[in-house]
């Protein structure tokens, strides 16, 4: 791939919100959920995808396929070939809605360490089932967040649809 050009100033923005995060671990305060929009090929996933990979923690990088069935299975496989620590326990779990498969997602999370959960192209998810922001924010609220003071979430996707 070709070296990032510029992108300065958003990498740094982002290293300021993982920084606090990664002194907060082990304690009970929340991390964050980030969502990014902008138009198309201006760079998003390239930022954030350089972004987690210089930050040096597990990450999970999910990009919505657009397929109307199978988005559960792609989504577990994406799990376990991440380098979240515990990811092997998605394997040979069915999970019947995107309510489950967050729940297991958290159980997978590190404790000890940060980690950044990135679901790329959000509203094609959204596009396949209206639901989903609801399950996505109570999962948010309930579980990943109050319990995982570690993760950080981007959910991108072309501002048309946010
Ligand atoms: N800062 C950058 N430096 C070099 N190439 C970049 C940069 N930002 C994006 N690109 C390249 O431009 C193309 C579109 O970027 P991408 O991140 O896919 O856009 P978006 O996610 O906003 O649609 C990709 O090939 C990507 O590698
Ligand atoms: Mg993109």
């Amino acid at each position: 791939m070709s070296e990032l050009v510029g992108r300065q100033a958003q990498l740094a923005t982002l290293n300021q919100l993982l920084e606090p995060i990664r002194s907060r671990v082990g304690n009970d305060r929340p991390g964050y959920c980030l969502l990014m929009r902008g138009r198309r090929r201006v760079g998003k996933s390239r930022l954030v995808e350089t972004f987690a990979e210089r930050s040096g923690v597990p990450t999970l990088y999910f990009t919505a396929s657009r397929q109307q069935r199978g988005e559960l299975d792609l989504f577990a496989e994406a799990v376990i070939e991440s380098n979240l620590p515990s990811s092997d326990l998605f394997g040979g779990t069915q999970m019947g809605n995107w309510d489950a498969a967050l729940r297991l997602l958290n159980t997978v999370l590190p404790d000890d360490v940060p980690s950044i959960i990135i679901f790329d192209e959000f509203p094609y998810f959204v596009e396949q089932d209206r639901s989903i922001e609801a399950t996505f924010q109570k999962q948010w609220d309930r579980l990943l967040r109050p319990q995982r003071s570690s993760t950080l979430s981007y959910y991108g996707g072309p501002s048309s649809h946010l």
